[in-house]
């Protein structure tokens, strides 16, 4: 499944991502229900873990919900957590019989929301109860998913509206496989409801972390909140047994403790996670484009796209993405210095602007001359290489006016009182429109000043 779990090591499968926990977005959800099994929970962990897992932290209260803060000074380098895998929940916790039928037809994230199904049908009999009590409510998550259709209007411009279709569908595919599996040996599926493993589903995807024994959830450090440039992650220790945390930086007693989980942008943050952040040093914009279909060279161009230009983003490898698919940064030099827009963007440009074979062949021949990537340097007929970049600055003008254009309808949209869904969700759509308009506008003024310096 596309979600992106938190990672624990660099080295795996899903990428290191980053978020900031959503202090706008969250400090108006309600805090969760926790107070009354709260003391009990750390002292229940340790007793199943038979071993101490903190000695450093305690359960509190911020203003966005649960988190951990420091009960004594603790200082760089230190181990805040340790949690053995023996009380982690991983997909060996399926219940035998399906999990040897359910096999590799879902991922672990499917796997793992079985299990919380499972262990939360059992209610107080359930080993896991402590942990399974303590998680959110469907009421207090925002991820896009839940939205209805007129909330996703909102972000309508952004790609996480169609990624949030496609994310949906792929949930359901894997709850109709997973019922089949279940009615395949006569286990009742009846009470588990789509919006059920739905939910569950979406808190394995933004609670649990990937490991060498697959995706775990990590009970206790998964109530660390979030900061995006801290330098604390969690780490497993195969030899060891355990995953554990050390402290970044020094803590006084009573500050809150944080971690990254990952590196994300605010679109990963709201499909994923569903909540936004101040400000997102991760940011990015998807975009994509297409050879206009009246274009005579339509399909040489669209061949040698496929070739030559298709951008495989190496840090999003797990996600399929049309070869038309760009990632965009934001441009921290609007003076065509620097880095600029991505090479790939620029690629794509001077060969849509094309008009002949005998460009198309210019290019091709220049680039197996060269380190055989097609057009990535500037055009010899510097008209045409203006030409180019002035056709990508019109769609970057056309994408930044279709995000102002919703960003003001939402400014001046009702928001009926005492409707907090609406009210966080509508802050989520503004920060994720906000910052694509940020990314845009970089990526745009670099563009004119690029083609302004060639005029010159
Ligand atoms: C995320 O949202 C914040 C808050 O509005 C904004 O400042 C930031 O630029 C956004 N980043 C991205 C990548 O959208
Ligand atoms: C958005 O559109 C409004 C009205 O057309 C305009 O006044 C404003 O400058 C635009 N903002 C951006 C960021 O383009
Ligand atoms: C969608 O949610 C909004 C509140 O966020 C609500 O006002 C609206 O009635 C809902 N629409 C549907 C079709 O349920």
């Amino acid at each position: 499944m596309p979600f992106r779990a938190r990672t624990a090591t660099a080295s795996l499968r899903w990428s290191l991502h980053s978020l900031h926990l959503g202090f706008c977005s969250l400090a108006l959800s309600k805090p969760h229900q926790f107070s009354a099994n709260c003391h009990e929970f750390l002292p229940w962990l340790e007793r199943k873990a038979a071993s101490a897992v903190s000695s450093s932290l305690f359960i509190g209260k911020s203003s966005y919900g649960r988190s951990l803060f420091a009960s004594k000074t603790i200082q760089t380098g230190d181990c805040i957590l340790k949690v053995p895998y023996r009380v982690q929940i991983t997909a060996d916790n399926l219940p035998p019989e399906i999990k040897s039928l359910i096999g590799e037809q879902v991922g672990d994230i499917a796997k793992l929301a079985i299990v919380i199904l499972t262990e939360k049908k059992l209610g107080q009999d359930s080993e896991w109860y402590p942990y399974i009590s303590c998680l959110p409510q469907l009421r207090e998550l925002h991820n896009t998913v839940f939205w209805n259709e007129s909330e996703l209007e909102m972000i309508r411009p952004s790609s996480v509206y169609q990624e949030t279709i496609d994310l949906k569908s792929q949930i359901e595919k894997d709850f109709l496989t997973i019922k089949r599996v279940f009615e395949s040996v006569h286990i009742s599926f009846e009470d588990f409801t789509f919006k059920d493993f739905m939910h569950a589903c979406t808190l394995v995807g933004s609670r649990a972390w990937g490991s060498t024994k697959g995706l775990a959830l990590i009970p206790f450090a998964d109530f660390l909140n979030h900061d995006g440039v801290s330098e604390a992650i969690v780490m497993s220790d195969d030899d060891k047994q355990c995953s554990e945390i050390i402290a970044d930086r020094g803590y006084a007693p009573g500050e809150q403790v944080l971690i990254r989980y990952g590196k994300f942008s605010n679109a990963t943050l709201v499909l994923d996670f569903g909540f936004t952040v101040p400000y997102n040093i991760y940011d990015q914009v998807k975009i994509q484009f297409d050879v206009p279909k009246h274009d005579p060279l339509h399909d040489m161009k669209l061949e040698l796209l496929h070739r030559n230009i298709v951008p495989h983003p190496k840090d999003m490898k797990d996600l399929t993405y049309p070869v038309n698919t760009f990632i965009i940064k934001e441009v921290k030099s609007d003076r065509g210095k620097g880095k600029g827009l991505p090479q790939s963007i620029r690629a794509l440009a001077r060969v849509l602007s094309c008009t002949t074979f005998h460009e198309l062949d210019d290019l091709v021949e220049e680039a197996a001359q060269n380190d055989g990537r097609l057009a990535r340097r500037p055009l010899k007929d510097i008209t045409k290489e203006i030409q180019a970049h002035l056709m990508l600055l019109s769609v970057f003008i056309q994408l930044i006016e279709e995000r102002n254009e919703t960003i003001m309808s939402l400014g001046s949209s009702y928001c009926p009182p005492f409707c907090e869904r609406l009210f966080v969700r509508r802050l989520v759509a503004q920060d994720l429109l906000f910052g694509e308009l940020r990314i845009l506008k970089s990526a745009s003024a670099w563009l004119e000043n690029y083609c302004f310096s060639l005029t010159c």
